[in-house]
């Protein structure tokens, strides 16, 4: 009898049933995977639906606490805050992110009180508080400076730790800053303080509704191409990562997300250290858009991005989705 060519080996008989392909399914998802980005605005009682974001609102600190809630009794275990400034409390200096009674610091400090066991992350940058919507100071070419912004990015963090915020997330890739606010927290009691680096941010096209959504999409004159990376760049995010690990980061992240999982992948690989990746808010657009049109099942499409980060080596996501996302796991 002649041996019918058959397959030796069937890698599609451990796919043949659900329970199976539970079996062997490699990476799990799980609401402890993702840290929520809210967004906080003045006022009582306030939501305000973001028109470039459908589905996410500001929200104003008495709301954004039952949001804190919501998120606790679903198992997420974080939260990433984001004030959108009153215009008249935006200068070119950033001032107002020193002010210990700032927004910031009243949604830290009411969410710290009300939901003590959910984590609360702070991103340190002057974006949210500059008139001119850049992430530091300028000098008079419009440059940003590094030194005099790290400067204020210490001040800003010390302010964000003593309102209660636990882990301070640099997001200005200014040099140096990472050390900086290290060294500061350690000296002002904050040992306990984490810092998770934006260490490989992109100059991106994906973070437009999240510029609206903080109000500095209008007032931001150019780019961020000379603090934030090019997206030609792979290697250069490695020493990013490495300069970052070495000033004490306790964690890093890269951002944008999707398009940047061969990043996360290499980090993941190089370093063994936690890697968290920001989907941001055009990633999230996207999916909301894509999925309104028809061109995709928005459950799956959500479920399916958020294993793609597992799989690259993600510890975390930071994902709009996930208050969303966290409720479908748990059926
Ligand atoms: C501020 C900051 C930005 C994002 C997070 N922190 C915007 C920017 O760098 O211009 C983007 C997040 C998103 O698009 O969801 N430095």
């Amino acid at each position: 009898m002649t041996q019918a060519p058959y397959p030796a080996l069937r890698l599609r008989r451990t796919r043949a049933t659900a329970w199976s392909r539970a079996m062997h399914a490699e990476n799990r998802l799980s609401p402890a995977d993702f840290i929520w980005p809210l967004f906080v605005t003045e006022g009582e009682g306030v939501e305000e639906p973001i028109v470039a974001l459908p589905g996410v609102s500001r929200w104003s600190v008495d709301r954004i606490v039952d949001r804190a809630r919501e998120a606790r009794d679903a198992g997420i275990p974080c939260l990433a805050l984001f004030p959108n400034t009153q215009a008249n409390r935006r200068s070119d200096d950033g001032a107002e992110a020193l002010n210990p009674d700032n927004l910031m610091c009243r949604a830290i400090r009411a969410i710290k009180d009300a939901v003590p066991d959910i984590g609360v992350l702070t991103d340190v940058a002057l974006d949210p508080y500059t008139a001119h919507g850049q992430d530091g100071l300028l000098d008079p070419n419009g440059y940003v400076v590094n030194d005099a912004t790290v400067d204020v990015l210490i001040g800003q963090s010390l302010n964000q730790a003593a309102a209660g915020a636990d882990i301070i997330a640099p997001s200005d890739m200014m040099d140096g800053r990472v050390g900086a606010i290290r060294e500061a927290l350690e000296e002002e009691g904050h040992a306990n303080v984490q810092i998770m680096a934006y260490a490989a941010k992109y100059a991106s096209a994906f973070y437009g509704p999240f510029r609206d959504a903080v109000g500095s999409r209008g007032l931001l004159k150019g780019d961020k191409k000379n603090y934030q990376m090019d997206p030609a760049n792979g290697e250069e995010a490695l020493r990013e990562v490495a300069l970052d690990l070495a000033e004490g980061a306790d964690s890093v992240m890269v951002k944008p997300g999707l398009p940047y999982l061969d990043i996360v992948a290499r980090v993941r690989d190089r370093f063994a250290v936690p890697v968290f990746a920001y989907q941001v808010s055009g990633e999230y657009a996207m999916i909301e858009h894509a999925a309104a049109a028809g061109a995709g099942d928005r459950d799956a499409l959500i479920l399916e991005t958020l294993m793609a980060f597992k799989r690259a080596g993600c510890s975390g996501v930071l994902t709009y989705h996930a208050l969303h996302a966290a409720r479908l796991l748990n059926g």
